[in-house]
C-alpha cells in the first residue's frame, strides 16, 4: 500500500489497495451500490467493480464470459498459453478442465479429512493461548490468529513448521504485493515456486502420509498431475489457506472485541457460536475474488473490454441490503443466512470444511480461556488492505 495515487472518485477511479478501503470499504460499497453499482477504474489496467449481490452472483456464475484465468487484480495477464490450468488449479481453471483440478484436491478437506485435524488444531489454539495468558495487552492478530492457519497448512502439506515466516512473507507478497514493481513481483513469486520445488522434490524422493505425497500420486484422466500442476496447487493452498481463516478469525476478535454484549452472549451461551461463525462470515467476509473478461460485451450497461478485470466482493454482496434483512447489522442469532463469504458458483471454497473448523476451534479455545478482552486502542488496529481483509495488528486488552 502507499505504492499508488491517492483515490479522489471511488466511482471512476478506485483502487482496492487504498488504506481507506481496508480500513472501512463498507461506506465506499454501501454508496457505489445507490449511485454506481458497478464502478470501474483505469488503474491495474482496467478493472471493475460490481457491489450489488445480484451482479457479483452473476459473474462468479457466469463462466463463459468471464474467465477465472487471473483471480488477483494487478498489472499483469498471465498468458492464454497457461490454460486450461492457469497459474494456480482449480481456482485459475475454467470448465471443463476445472472439474478433474477440483475433484482431485476434495478428499484431503472432507469433512471427515477435517475432523482428523481437529485434536491437534485445539491443541496449537491452546498452547497459544497458554503462552498469553497473564498479558495485560495482547495482539491477538499477531501472537494468536495468524499462527493458526500456517501450522494446520504446513502439518496437512507436509511443510517444514519451522518455514512459517516464509510461508507468511510468500503470501504477503502475492496478495499485498500486486502494486509493486513488475521485476519485484517477479522475483518474489520465482523465490516461492524454488522453495514449493526444493519441498517437491524432497516429497518424490521420500514419500510420505501428506498432501504433497497425495497430490504427487494423485491422477487426473487416468494421467499423474504433472509436476507443475503439483506445484501450483500447492502454492494456491498456501495462499488461499492462510490470510483467508487469518482474517476471518481476526476479525471475529475484533468484533466481540468491540461490543461486549456479543461476546458477553456467547460466553453465556457457547451453543450459539456456529450461528454467530455464519454471521461473522457474513459481515466481515475476508475474501475479493477477480475475473478476466473474455471478450468485449455489455454487462449491465458497462461496456466491458478483453483483458479488462472484474472485482468479485463477496463481503460488498453480504452488506447488500436486497440480499439480507438489517445487512449492516451485526445478528449472532441470524438464522437464514445464505452468505457469501465463501463464494458462489463453481469455484466456491473448496477448503470451508477445513476454514470452518479452525475457526471454530480458535474462537471456543479463545473465549474458553479469555471471557473477558477489549480493544486496547482502537485506532491502532491496522486492516490489511486488497483482495483478503483482515486484521493485521490488533492489541486487545485482556480484562
Ligand atoms: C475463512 C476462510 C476462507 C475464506 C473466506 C475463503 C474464501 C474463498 C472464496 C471466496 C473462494 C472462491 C474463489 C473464486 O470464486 O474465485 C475460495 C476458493 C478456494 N479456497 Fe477458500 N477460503 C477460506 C479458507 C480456505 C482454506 C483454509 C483453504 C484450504 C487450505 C481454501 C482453499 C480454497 C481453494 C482450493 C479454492 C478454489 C476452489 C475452486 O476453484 O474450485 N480456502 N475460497
Amino acid at each position: 500500500m502507499g505504492l499508488h495515487e491517492p483515490v479522489e472518485d471511488w466511482a471512476s477511479d478506485f483502487d482496492h489497495t487504498d488504506d481507506a478501503w481496508a480500513a472501512d470499504p463498507f461506506p465506499i460499497w454501501n454508496e457505489l451500490r445507490q449511485t454506481c453499482p458497478v464502478a470501474h477504474s483505469d488503474r491495474y489496467r482496467g478493472v471493475w467493480l460490481p457491489t450489488r449481490h445480484e451482479d457479483i452472483s452473476a459473474i462468479a456464475y457466469d463462466t463463459e464470459r468471464f474467465t477465472s484465468r487471473s483471480v488477483v487484480v494487478s498489472e499483469f495477464r498471465p498468458p492464454h498459453e497457461m490454460a486450461p490450468a492457469g497459474v494456480a488449479p482449480p481456482i485459475s481453471s475454467d470448465p471443463p478442465f476445472h472439474k478433474g483440478a477440483r475433484r482431485v484436491l476434495l478428499p484431503a478437506f472432507s469433512p471427515q479429512a477435517v475432523d482428523r485435524l481437529e485434536p491437534s488444531t485445539r491443541a496449537y489454539c491452546e498452547e497459544l493461548v497458554d503462552g498469553l495468558r497473564g498479558h495485560d495487552v495482547v495482539d491477538a492478530a499477531e501472537g494468536y490468529a495468524q499462527h493458526i492457519p500456517v501450522r494446520v497448512i504446513a502439518h496437512m502439506l507436509g511443510l517444514p513448521e519451522a518455514d512459517a515466516d516464509r510461508f507468511r512473507g510468500f503470501v504477503n507478497h502475492v496478495l499485498e504485493g500486486v502494486a509493486l514493481p513488475m521485476e519485484e513481483r517477479a522475483a518474489g513469486m520465482l523465490e516461492l515456486f524454488e522453495y514449493l520445488k526444493a519441498q517437491i522434490d524432497d516429497h518424490v524422493a521420500h514419500p510420505r502420509d501428506d498432501l504433497i505425497s497425495y497430490l504427487l500420486d494423485a491422477e487426473l484422466d487416468g494421467e499423474k498431475l504433472d509436476f507443475f500442476h503439483v506445484g501450483r496447487t500447492i502454492a494456491l493452498l498456501l495462499i488461499a489457506g492462510i490470510d483467508t481463516t487469518w482474517s476471518a478469525v481476526g476479525a471475529s476478535l475484533w468484533h466481540l472485541a468491540g461490543h461486549p454484549a456479543d461476546r458477553e452472549r456467547l460466553v453465556a451461551e457457547p451453543e450459539l457460536l456456529p450461528t454467530a461463525m455464519e454471521e461473522l462470515l457474513r459481515a466481515y467476509a475476508p475474501v475479493t475474488m477477480a475475473r478476466l473478461v473474455r471478450e468485449d460485451m455489455d454487462f449491465a450497461g458497462c461496456p466491458m473490454k478483453a483483458d479488462d478485470f472484474v472485482l468479485l466482493p463477496f463481503p460488498a454482496a453480504n452488506r447488500d441490503p436486497d440480499a439480507f434483512d438489517r445487512a449492516d447489522e451485526v445478528l449472532i442469532d441470524r438464522e437464514v443466512n445464505r452468505h457469501a463469504a465463501f463464494g458462489l458458483g463453481i469455484h466456491r471454497c473448496a477448503g470451508s470444511h477445513l476454514a470452518r473448523m479452525e475457526m471454530r476451534v480458535a474462537l471456543e479455545v479463545w473465549l474458553e480461556a479469555f471471557p473477558t478482552f477489549h480493544l486496547a486502542d482502537p485506532a491502532a488496529v491496522r486492516w490489511s488492505g486488497g483482495q483478503v481483509r483482515g486484521p493485521r495488528t490488533l492489541p486487545l486488552r485482556m480484562s
